[in-house]
């Protein structure tokens, strides 16, 4: 049957925000357009100012709610504010608030032990080193592979995103995302599955794989021939949600491991059961990786990372010294064990399995609606919207995404926007979304598109 789309209306919800008696939006531009460096940019002409915030809803400063469709920035797994979480970080925060990994603590012992039970048990990656992002943890786990090797070279993804630091800009491969600086020394970028914009101009299935299979190619033509590591996400989100055919990854891998490199996945975005069919993004494509990274939902919005590895790769970081302040600080911790712990005993990846499901199917369903509409992909609750102008020539319609962004804000429903085009809309909301809340995601997003043509 048909849905009628008939109304955009927020579900109803009874959780008060607190007053807010802060300074408001105007102000709080003109001190940040003053003092913070111009680089760091805000989403929106008149950007908000978000000072509450319960489980999958924000409130601005005049107390008008928003569903967050984006989660934070993919960052929020369970829920703002958790009530758990709040609770536990609460609690630690008045027993000690700092203290670093050149003492025994507890929290950390016992977090890496719970994550540890999570990746498969003849994976043997049972040991972690955790920072404070998923720049951090790229670095590290690259500095890793290539200590380990004793190769250099470095092979990611194009259209994949790694991070800001300066290795991982240049693991990054999306120009809108580089500076024109030599950051890309001992990187090389392969194709990626990319089936909607096929690298090759082929299709599939008929194209075997032949993106996965160049890999082949780029060692034996741009390396010695040995290398460090492939570093990829299983599904690429600022990217634009790029899911690879299901068998992309084995056939990369083979080639990696045969030319004497590592696998890294990149689980910033895909980890921690966003993807709703299995808790890490590499188990979907029936692959084990040899290091995996992670950030973002880790924490459930703490400033949080993570690079677990095999013992015989962190040992190859013993040779010298290697410190990180603020990795592993109890505050974190707790934070990151808390969400582990909830993500376990309210099984949330069937939950995201089940309501990811029913989101994409109402996306399909406006693709008929809309011609605007490309190619809807992802799973799971990590979901992206292809917008494009025509779907023979498939010229990316990005001033219509920035316009679908701005109409959406305006009927209370923030979401993203990523691919090398910015076309593409990212919809990863917490995965405590409700159905009544995908209803009212989906109407917000007819009602804004259809305004648009
Ligand atoms: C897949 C992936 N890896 C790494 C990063 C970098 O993480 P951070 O911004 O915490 O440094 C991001 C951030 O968006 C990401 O999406």
């Amino acid at each position: 049957m048909e849905r009628s789309y008939a109304s955009a209306k927020l579900p109803d919800c009874t959780y008060q925000p607190t007053p807010y008696d802060g300074p408001g939006r105007d102000e709080v531009l003109a001190l940040r357009r003053e003092y913070i460096a111009p680089s760091v940019f805000t989403y929106y002409k008149e950007p908000i100012l978000i000072v509450d915030g319960h489980m999958q809803y924000l409130w601005d400063d005049r107390g008008r709610r928003y569903l967050d469709g984006l989660a934070g920035i993919v960052t929020v797994s369970v829920g703002h504010c958790h009530p758990r979480i709040v609770e536990a970080v609460r609690a630690q925060v008045g027993r000690l608030m700092h203290t670093t990994t050149i003492y025994l603590n507890p929290i950390i012992a016992k977090f890496a032990e719970k994550l540890a039970d999570h990746f498969p048990d003849d994976s043997g990656l049972r040991v972690t080193y955790f920072t404070n992002s998923g720049s951090e943890s790229n670095d590290l786990a690259t500095l890793m592979a290539r200590l380990s090797t004793g190769h250099n070279d470095i092979i990611s993804l194009r259209n994949g995103y790694h991070g800001g630091s300066q290795t991982t800009m240049g693991m990054t491969a999306m120009g809108n995302w580089k500076y024109p600086q030599p950051v890309s020394v001992g990187v090389k970028h392969a194709l990626p599955g990319y089936c909607y914009r096929c690298p090759l101009g082929l299709t599939y299935p008929s194209c075997n794989v032949k993106c996965a299979r160049d890999v082949e190619q780029l060692i034996e033509y741009e390396t010695s021939g040995k290398i460090a590591a492939f570093i990829a996400e299983p599904i690429q989100g600022a990217g634009g949600v790029v899911d690879p055919p299901l068998e992309y990854f084995k056939i990369v891998y083979d080639i990696v491991r045969a030319h004497g490199g590592l696998c890294i996945a990149d689980e910033v975005q895909t980890g921690f059961g966003r993807l709703g069919s299995h808790f890490w993004g590499f188990e979907r494509y029936g692959v084990t990786p040899d290091i995996v990274v992670m950030a973002k939902g880790i924490g459930n919005g703490a400033p949080l990372g993570a690079v677990t590895t095999r013992r015989e790769i962190a040992e190859s970081m013993t040779q010298k010294l290697h410190f990180n302040t603020f990795g592993g600080n109890p505050v974190s911790m707790i934070q990151g064990l808390t969400t582990l712990e909830i993500l376990d005993s309210d099984n949330v990846a069937a939950h995201a399995l089940d309501v990811g499901g029913y989101l994409k199917e109402h996306l399909q369903d406006l693709m008929k609606r809309h011609d605007l509409i490309g190619d809807v992909r992802g799973t799971g609750l990590l979901l992206g919207v292809e917008l494009v102008k025509t779907r023979e020539g498939k010229e990316p319609a990005t001033d219509e995404a920035v316009m679908i962004l701005e109409g959406a804000k305006d009927r209370g429903l923030l979401i993203g926007r990523g691919g090398v085009y910015g076309n593409t809309l990212r919809i990863k909301p917490p995965m405590c979304i409700t159905r009544a809340d995908v209803d009212f995601l989906a109407d917000c997003l007819d009602k804004v598109i259809g305004a648009i043509r």
